[in-house]
């Protein structure tokens, strides 16, 4: 696929910058290309298409491997050929935000970005408030959290407003699979909400799944959890992501959209951009 590049080298500007993994890569491959044929092939169909990213980060982040520094998710979003008619973005940390804020304003055009400091989870209303609501807006959110402290109420409120696709990173492996131990004990809890449900437990204590199988249920749980809000479910919409170095899976990248067209643009770039495993 020719066109629109998401990864966009730039120079150490003395703000914060995470570092990541060369594995990040495609994560910002996927989700640049499915902004770009997003707007690209839905701006004369919609008046409004609007960026929502959850867990926006700082704007740039450093390859651990060779220390050059990228673009990130909401400046991706952001250098696309046809704009979003506005971004609203969340993250916990002000200096993120904040840096954040400095680099869109330098290299921005005169984007609409809206910024909601603090955790997207508790914040979610004032996200929601932020989120234009009229037929003729289209939404695109992305959801990039480090671990599983996404709570399912969450995408279940910006999915009621209409027309909204995701794309969600699900840190099964990363957090879900090493961390069983802690999130079976009553007292977590992380994934009752991640699922949104407090019964979860209930058949591994019964013995009826093993927890060599957990992360395979929190995926089918997840992905019955978006269906019942009307989403497509298909395995060809998953993608595990793996450290490149060691060959571990870390994530998957999971896409949910309502429409025909949403699945077959994702497809497409899919075709594309190569990301790794399919799921299960
Ligand atoms: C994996 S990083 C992703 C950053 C960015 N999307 C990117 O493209 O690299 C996750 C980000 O979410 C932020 N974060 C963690 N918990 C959060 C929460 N509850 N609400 C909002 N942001 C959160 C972290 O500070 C971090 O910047």
């Amino acid at each position: 696929m020719k066109g629109f590049d998401p990864i966009a080298f730039v120079k150490d500007d003395g703000l914060i910058i995470p570092e990541i993994g060369t594995w990040g890569l495609q994560k910002y491959k996927l989700m640049g290309a499915y902004c770009d044929i997003f707007t690209s092939g839905m701006r004369k169909q919609w008046e409004q298409l609007i960026y929502i990213d959850l867990f926006s980060g700082a704007g740039y982040a450093k390859l651990k491997q060779d220390g050059r520094i990228i673009k990130t998710s909401t400046l991706i979003a952001t250098s696309i050929p046809n704009k979003f008619t506005k971004y609203i973005v969340g993250e916990f940390e002000g200096d993120k935000i904040n840096a954040l804020k400095q680099r869109a304003e330098l290299c921005n055009n005169g984007v609409n970005i809206e910024y909601i400091q603090g955790d997207s989870n508790k914040n979610i209303n004032r996200i929601i408030d932020a989120i234009p609501k009229e037929n003729n807006a289209l939404r695109f959110c992305f959801v990039d959290p480090f671990s599983l402290n996404l709570e399912f109420e969450t995408i279940k409120k910006v999915a009621a407003i209409g027309r909204v696709d995701f794309l969600i990173l699900l840190a099964l492996q990363m957090d879900g699979k090493r961390n069983f131990h802690n999130y079976i004990r009553d007292e977590s809890e992380k994934i009752d909400k991640f699922l949104g449900n407090n019964n979860w437990r209930d058949p591994f204590k019964r013995g009826e799944i093993h927890q060599k199988d957990f992360m395979k249920f929190l995926a089918d749980t997840y992905d019955n959890n978006m269906k019942n809000l009307g989403y497509v479910v298909d395995p060809v919409l998953k993608y595990e992501v793996k450290n490149d170095e060691a060959n571990v899976p870390l994530y998957y990248l999971a896409f949910y959209s309502k429409s025909k067209k949403g699945n077959d643009f994702y497809k497409k770039i899919e075709k594309y951009q190569s990301p790794q495993q399919k799921l299960f």
